[in-house]
């Protein structure tokens, strides 16, 4: 009898593997029903999430709560699951370069290089206060309150004359050279060597617009604090493809499966492979 109960406590301990707490919960994404994966619980504002796609390997960084608020970053293979914390002080905004598989971090004191093997950032930008880091053939970073952005190349910064004239939040150059980036009053587009500017989107806020990335097929895709939106460069307009409160950050992996993150998680969402009643 007591086997017998003990084995029924056992059997009743929720499987703890990752991909195992799929939730047969259909969520509508870009009209096909999909499952959610719980990537990563027991966190707080996970955000600048970024794929390096060949490995499946997703980083991100997060809000460590202590007396003061500091940012730690943390990569998990998606393949394996296999988790680690980064050992970089600060870092914030991250990108990698897909080419070379290179991770880059911003944070309050510059942009680092991440080293895989020794899991540390190496500092090749000291002295700035990164808001935002972009990589497409070469590093862009945005400066953390002047909201310029700058494009590192054969270690030297200078100011991205595309957008020197404006501040800028967020932004990616897509595969045909074509910008997207928000700003305090909107979301625009622009043909790189043009002068045409293209709005997507008006507001008056700052807090609107969370991230804006490329998928695997280098469309553009925008976290706003309401949904999950696809610039559509032919229809000069915006689809909404996800109904979801507070995104923080948002990736896609190596197999286009979009990756997003609220308050408390990180979820991917795969083509939905459960039976509903
Ligand atoms: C935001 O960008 C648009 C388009 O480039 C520009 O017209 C506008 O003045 C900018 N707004 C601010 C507050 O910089």
């Amino acid at each position: 009898m007591a086997y017998k109960f003990l084995l029924i406590c056992l059997m009743a301990v929720p499987a703890k593997a990752l991909d195992d707490t799929k939730e047969c919960k259909p969520i509508l994404y870009d009209g096909k029903y999909h499952s959610e994966q719980l990537v990563k619980t027991d966190i707080y504002k996970p955000s600048s999430l970024a794929v390096d796609r060949k490995t499946n390997t997703l980083y991100y960084s997060y809000i460590h709560r202590t007396k003061e608020i500091t940012y730690k970053t943390a990569k998990v293979n998606l393949r394996t699951k296999e988790y680690v914390e980064l050992d970089v002080n600060n870092g914030f905004s991250i990108t990698v370069d897909e080419k070379h598989h290179v991770a880059y971090i911003g944070g309050y004191k510059g942009v680092y290089k991440y080293n895989e093997r020794s899991n540390k950032g190496h500092l090749i930008i000291p002295g700035v206060n990164i808001w935002n880091v972009f990589y497409k053939n070469a590093l862009y970073y945005i400066e953390f309150l002047s909201q310029k952005i700058y494009k590192y190349q054969d270690g030297k910064s200078i100011p991205f004359g595309e957008l020197s004239e404006i501040k800028v939040y967020y932004f990616v150059i897509d595969d045909e050279n074509y910008m997207v980036y928000s700003n305090g009053t909107g979301i625009y587009g622009k043909q790189m060597g043009t002068k045409d500017t293209i709005t997507y989107k008006k507001f008056d806020s700052v807090d609107i617009v969370r991230d804006i990335t490329l998928d695997r097929n280098g469309k553009v895709y925008i976290a706003t604090n309401e949904g999950i939106y696809r610039v559509n460069k032919v229809h000069e307009n915006l689809e909404k493809v996800l109904e979801v409160q507070e995104a923080y950050g948002m990736a896609f992996d190596g197999e286009n499966h979009l990756i997003y993150s609220k308050e408390d998680a990180v979820i991917r969402l795969v083509p939905q492979d459960c039976i509903q009643d």
